[in-house]
């Protein structure tokens, strides 16, 4: 016994933030943004909180599934960064969508949604659990460095939910950890203790992206071959992928060292940017609302991230 995914649901903000406008922050253009990545445009919180999108992500989900949050026996929030340290921002969502259940949230960057499954997946496993809430959001734009024009262009905020029922589609899913610290790192910004010793660091997002674009390439061609053979099936097989959202080189370059035809890609990369943690369901979403998604399809969902991490599943669709 595992899991079906039984609904989701999608919240970003409203701001639209295009190449053009970013050109006039940084010295970029809208040509270098869309050759290097695939990225047209992307969205920034103003008004909205990540709370507010957090809950209406849920609850969109909780509406698609036809669950109600009292039947909720589990919450989890994939997030780098929640509203506050403490609570979770689970345990917020969990207040804000009236539901109670217990609620934490877990940190893997990027692939915090894969993460989530597996996690999950074993509460179904265990037989602990018969619906679960997985709510899958960042918002990067308050740590992001906006005068550092090779990684402010790349990001956008936004994310997604999921929810879990009793099933038996998840049919693989594999989890990994480098740890890194030095080609991927947002550090804390501040200590309030008198007695620390160590210098501080900005509180911003540090890349070298030429570092983690060949690890993400390799990450996400290994990652979905495992989850494949784990499953017990072939590329073949496979009707759709909904890989991480970073950059359309990584997965154009993915798709030929699969074999798998790249039609088969979903992406929204172009509207959204990278989301982090929010990229592969805001994928899984919009898949599924725009009605790409048949009953029986074979989906291998596939991220990377900060860790460095990475997360490759292998899901039947089960919804009408
Ligand atoms: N506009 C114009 N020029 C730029 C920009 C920009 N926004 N950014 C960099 N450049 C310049 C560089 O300065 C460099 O100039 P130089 O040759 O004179 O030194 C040139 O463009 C090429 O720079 P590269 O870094 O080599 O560009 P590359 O083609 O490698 O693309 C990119 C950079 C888009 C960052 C790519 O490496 C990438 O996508 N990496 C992966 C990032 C990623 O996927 N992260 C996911 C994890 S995020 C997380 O977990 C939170």
């Amino acid at each position: 016994m595992s899991f079906s995914i039984l609904g989701t649901g999608k919240a970003v903000p409203d701001y639209v933030l295009t190449n053009d406008e970013l050109s006039t922050m940084v010295e970029t253009n809208d040509e270098w943004i869309r050759t290097r990545t695939g990225i047209e445009e992307r969205r920034v919180c103003k008004g909205e909180t990540l709370t507010e999108l957090t809950v209406r992500a849920a609850e969109e989900a909780l509406d698609n599934a036809g669950v109600t949050a009292s039947e909720l026996d589990l919450i989890i929030c994939s997030t780098m960064r929640g509203e506050n340290i403490t609570p979770s921002q689970a345990c917020v969502i969990q207040k804000e969508i009236g539901a109670d259940c217990p609620a934490f949230d877990v940190n893997a960057a990027c692939s915090g949604f894969i993460y989530a499954l597996d996690i999950a997946d074993g509460y179904f496993v265990r037989k602990k659990v018969k619906k679960v809430l997985v709510v899958s959001m960042d918002n990067l734009s308050n740590i992001i460095d906006w005068k550092d024009r090779s990684t402010c262009v790349l990001f956008g905020d936004g994310g997604a939910a999921a929810v879990l029922g009793e099933g038996d589609d998840l049919l693989a899913i594999n989890l990994t950890a480098v740890g890194n610290d030095e080609v991927l790192l947002i550090p804390h910004g501040s200590n309030s203790s008198p007695f620390y010793q160590h210098e501080e660091q900005r509180a911003v997002l540090h890349m070298a992206g030429n570092e983690v674009y060949k690890f993400a390439v390799h990450a996400m061609s290994s990652g979905i071959k495992k989850a494949i053979a784990d499953a017990g099936l072939t590329e073949k097989d496979i009707d759709h992928v909904i890989p991480h959202q970073a950059n359309i080189r990584i997965i154009n370059a993915s798709a030929k060292n699969l074999g798998i035809d790249r039609e088969k890609f979903f992406c929204n990369v172009n509207h959204y940017g990278n989301t982090s943690s929010g990229s592969v369901p805001l994928a899984l979403d919009e898949a599924n609302r725009a009605g790409i998604l048949k009953k029986g399809d074979l989906i291998a969902m596939c991220a990377f991230g900060a860790g460095l991490t990475t997360g490759s599943c292998i899901v039947r669709w089960n919804k009408d």
